[in-house]
Formats: structure tokens, C-alpha cells, sequence
């Protein structure tokens, strides 16, 4: 009875675990680093630059921001909103939703749980997976097809090296892995803490041990 329970929770599971595995297409490797301070701010400028127009992080703020990338509340306001707004703002998009609706047809997604929901590689492959068609004479995106999400880096990707607009991709994927996880980088910064720790405990242990047996014969 035991063996047959199992055997009908492992069935139930299969399509789970196929479904975990999402969408088929193949997804290039963002290679971000969420440690590396220089490409998340080069992110976030690049995020106000081509991206906050349309969309918001509705759940971050820009001080925030500031705290965490090593800005201070003037020069996040600065860079990311050109000054409109105060440090104590949420990232918010400055269209209104109306607009929205009338121009794409649809509402605007938030990004601040877009990497979450469909991952960093996600992200960066869309950045990079618009494809032009001659025929339509338009730009079509491999991942999303038919989207209404006009290629914002074309400019971008024609002016500048293989090499830097791969790097730009990833930089806005980067920081756009932080928003939707800010607590991510004090993690890391809490786990080599601890492990510095472990490591010091290891050694005092150690030391008080031979501290202890030193006059007894073994
Ligand atoms: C001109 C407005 C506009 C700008 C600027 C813009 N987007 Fe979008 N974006 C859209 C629209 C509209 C959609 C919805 C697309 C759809 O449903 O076809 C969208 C959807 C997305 C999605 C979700 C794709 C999916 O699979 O559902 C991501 C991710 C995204 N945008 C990222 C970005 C990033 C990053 C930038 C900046 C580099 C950016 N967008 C700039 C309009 C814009």
C-alpha cells in the first residue's frame, strides 16, 4: 500500500516538474553579476534611460536604490528621474495608464517581479531577441511573438560593438534581478559574514581543545 501511495505522488508530480521546467525556447545566459555595484548602477541609469517611460518597479524606491548601489538620495533622483522626483518616491512610470491602453492595446506589466516570474536569462534574451522581418518590414521579438513592445535598444544595438551592447543587456537584467530581489545582495553580504565566523569558531574550537588535553597523557 505504502509503495503504491508513493508511486501515485510521483505520477502527480511529473507534469509539475515538466511545467517547472517552462517555455522550450532557448534562452541565452545573462552571466550577470548582482555582486558587481558598477553594472547594477549602469543598469539602473540605463532602466530610466530606455525602459521607465513605459514601465514602473512600482515596489522600489529610489532611496532604496541609493542605499543599496552606494548613491546618495540626490544623485539617484539625478540620474534616474532627472530631478521630478523626491527620494522617498516609488519608481513609477510617468505613463498614464490610459495612454497606455489606447497606444499598445494593453496595460503596461511592472518589472519589479518580472525577473522572478520569468528569470534574468528571461529577460536578457528578450532584450536581445528582436529580429527584424523584411517582409512586414517591422520587429518581431523570437520570444514574445507579435509583441507590442517596440525594440527600445535598436538605436543601441546599431551604434555601439556586439560586445557593449551585450554588456548593456545584461546590466539592465542585472539590476532588474535586484529589484525584484533587493534583499538579495545584503544575503550575500550576511553569508560570507557568517561563513568568517564559522571559520573563527573553527579555530578557537580547535585551539581551546589543545588548550585542554595539553597535561593529560593519551
Ligand atoms: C514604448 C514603451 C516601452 C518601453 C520604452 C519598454 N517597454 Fe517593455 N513592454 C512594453 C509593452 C507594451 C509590453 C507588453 C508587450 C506585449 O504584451 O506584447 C512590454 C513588455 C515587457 C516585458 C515582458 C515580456 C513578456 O514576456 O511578457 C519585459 C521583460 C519588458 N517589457 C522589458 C523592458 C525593458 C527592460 C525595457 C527597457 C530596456 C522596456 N521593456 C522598455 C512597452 C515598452
Amino acid at each position: 500500500m505504502k509503495v503504491l501511495q508513493w508511486l501515485t505522488i510521483c505520477v502527480l508530480l511529473v507534469p509539475l516538474s515538466l511545467r517547472a521546467a517552462g517555455p522550450s525556447l532557448p534562452l541565452e545566459s545573462a552571466n550577470n553579476d548582482l555582486q558587481d555595484l558598477d553594472s547594477l548602477k549602469r543598469g539602473a541609469e540605463l532602466f530610466a534611460d530606455k525602459c521607465l517611460a513605459c514601465h514602473s518597479i512600482k515596489y522600489m524606491r529610489y532611496n532604496r536604490i541609493a542605499a543599496d548601489l552606494g548613491w546618495s538620495n540626490e544623485e539617484v533622483v539625478e540620474v534616474m528621474s532627472y530631478g521630478q522626483d523626491r527620494a522617498v518616491d516609488d519608481v513609477m512610470t510617468r505613463m498614464p495608464e490610459g495612454v497606455a491602453m489606447n497606444v499598445f492595446g494593453t496595460k503596461m506589466p511592472d518589472l519589479s517581479l518580472m525577473a522572478r516570474l520569468k528569470g534574468t536569462d528571461y529577460i536578457y534574451s528578450f532584450l536581445r531577441g528582436y529580429e527584424y522581418d523584411p517582409e512586414t518590414e517591422s520587429w518581431d521579438n523570437r520570444l514574445l511573438k507579435g509583441t507590442v513592445m517596440p525594440h527600445v535598444l535598436e538605436s543601441m544595438e546599431r551604434h555601439s560593438t556586439e560586445e557593449s551592447y551585450a554588456q548593456a543587456a545584461r546590466d539592465i537584467s542585472n539590476f532588474l534581478e535586484y529589484a525584484g530581489e533587493p534583499a538579495k545582495l545584503q544575503r550575500w553580504d550576511l553569508g560570507w559574514k557568517v561563513m568568517l565566523f564559522l571559520l573563527l569558531l573553527i579555530i578557537v574550537t580547535y585551539l581551546l581543545k589543545k588548550e585542554y588535553w595539553r597535561d593529560i597523557k593519551h
